[in-house]
């Protein structure tokens, strides 16, 4: 290829380290799609003639079915996969398949692979994000009504239904799905045809490449559609932010799963046992969703740092963008996956829930409130006397509501009998009817909105 400007074929270490035929493989479906738009769109302008269109638009189909049947071959003299790809043509169809290149350059071909590549695994987010919504959805609908306390520093906070508190994850994902979705508008326009930088002088129809590749319009600057990669990045950043949801959510199902927590009993098919500890069930695949969210993490902030120094228009480093994202994808795919499963097919135990919730004075706010509301009590010493409730209960190792009416009375007169209506972990859900609160006619609202948004019912 360089043979007119160097005297010696490159050294070997050149060789490997130019090479990017180990990874950039994965885009051979996405190379010769463009290359066979683009050699449609010659053979129509007349740049090329019909014929040879023709003879290498069919030489390009016999390469796509020898890869499919036998894998990519890696030769690194031929550095990546366009190279690659161009030299099988040649030998199958001769000479002609020289034409090909004709107003393109690697530049612009790489960067429209790519996009077609990242395209398709913002689709794929999408899916997986879906099959984790419902998920969700289902779950929280079967659940509006279970209690479970409500933490905020992983302290006993408030009772919450476990519907709502799946529904939470939900509007993440949501959010997930929404941001995949504005990343691929965003990125959905066509670079082949800025050649390697400037654009060409063939007349050239941009239109119909984008058209026939999926774009909505050709890129409008050429030094921009050879040069950056910000469409990997924002699919790097919505996978992050994706993973961080991920992670925390498996991280609650570890910790639930835990003995002293009890909530959750992780389906057998996404656990393992241990090699030394017969009773052991290890929630592995929790573990891993968690642990995942970091590497993927690391391919975004490699890339971010691969990209902030370089001057328009491509460099090499750019050959760098690949690895990344291709690992990210890989995971993020395995993650979705797996916690889908998860969701769906995990045992909650709700008894369990509801006596932690009990047991942890989560109601106390609700003596308060009803202090506040049934006696005028301003809020502040309200919050004193039921301190004093909890530390009563507390020292005789009882629920709130287990106290006597005379001994709450003891600690503040202006309690009646009523207030055992506002104790119960019961009444307390039941209160926080708010729009968007964890009462579980919100949640059974919320899910009935989710259930029509997912087309669930259909
Ligand atoms: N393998 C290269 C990459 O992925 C293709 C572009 C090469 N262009 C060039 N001018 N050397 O970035």
């Amino acid at each position: 290829m360089w043979g007119g400007r160097f005297a010696e074929g490159p050294s070997a270490i050149m060789r490997e380290i130019n090479a990017s035929i180990p990874f950039d493989k994965a885009l051979w479906r996405q190379d010769i799609a463009a290359s066979k738009a683009h050699v449609a769109m010659l053979g129509a302008q007349g740049i090329v003639s019909a014929d040879d269109s023709k003879t290498i638009s069919e030489g390009l189909d016999k390469v796509a079915a020898e890869y499919e049947r036998d894998g990519v071959p890696e030769d690194w003299d031929l550095e990546d996969i366009h190279m690659t790809v161009e030299a099988r043509l040649a030998e199958l169809i001769g000479p002609v398949a020289g034409r090909l290149h004709t107003a393109r350059s690697r530049n612009d071909q790489v960067a429209t692979d790519f996009r077609m590549w990242v395209r398709d695994a913002m689709d794929r987010a999408d899916y997986g994000l879906g099959l984790v919504m419902v998920s969700l959805v289902e779950r929280a609908g079967e659940h509006s009504g279970s209690i479970m306390p409500g933490f905020t520093h992983l302290q006993t906070a408030q009772p919450v239904t476990l519907g709502h508190h799946l529904m939470a994850y939900f509007e993440m994902f949501h959010r997930d799905r929404d941001r995949f979705a504005a990343a691929r508008d965003r990125m959905n326009l066509c670079p082949l045809g800025s050649a390697a930088l400037a654009g060409t002088g063939f007349p050239i129809d941009r239109d119909a490449t984008a058209k026939e590749l999926g774009f909505a319009f050709p890129t409008r600057n050429s030094l921009d559609a050879v040069s950056d990669r910000d469409f990997a990045l924002d699919y790097l950043q919505a996978a992050s932010q994706c993973a961080i949801h991920l992670s925390r959510l498996a991280e609650e199902m570890v910790l639930w799963a835990s003995q002293p927590f009890g909530f959750i009993r992780l389906p057998d098919a996404l656990s393992t046992g241990s090699s030394i500890m017969p009773q052991k069930k290890n929630p592995d695949a929790a573990e891993l969703v968690r642990g995942h969210a970091g590497r993927i993490i690391g391919c975004a902030t490699a890339l971010q740092v691969t990209m902030k120094g370089l001057p328009l228009a491509y460099s090499k480093d750019m050959q760098d963008d690949k690895p990344p994202v291709f690992e990210a994808a890989g995971l993020l795919d395995l993650c979705l996956a797996a916690m889908a499963g998860m969701v769906a097919d995990s045992a909650f135990n709700t008894e369990r829930m509801r006596e932690a919730a009990e047991l942890g004075y989560a109601t106390a706010t609700d003596l308060a409130d009803w202090l506040v509301r049934e006696a005028d009590v301003p809020f502040r010493e309200a919050h004193h006397v039921t301190g004093a409730a909890v530390k009563l209960a507390e020292s005789k190792g009882v629920a709130l509501d287990a106290l006597s009416l005379d001994e709450l009375r003891k600690i503040d007169g202006r309690i009646d009998e009523r207030v055992y209506d506002a104790l119960s972990v019961e009444a307390s859900v039941a209160a926080r009817s708010s729009f968007g609160g964890t009462a579980p006619d919100q949640v059974r609202a919320r899910v009935a909105e989710a259930r029509k948004l997912m087309g669930m019912d259909d």
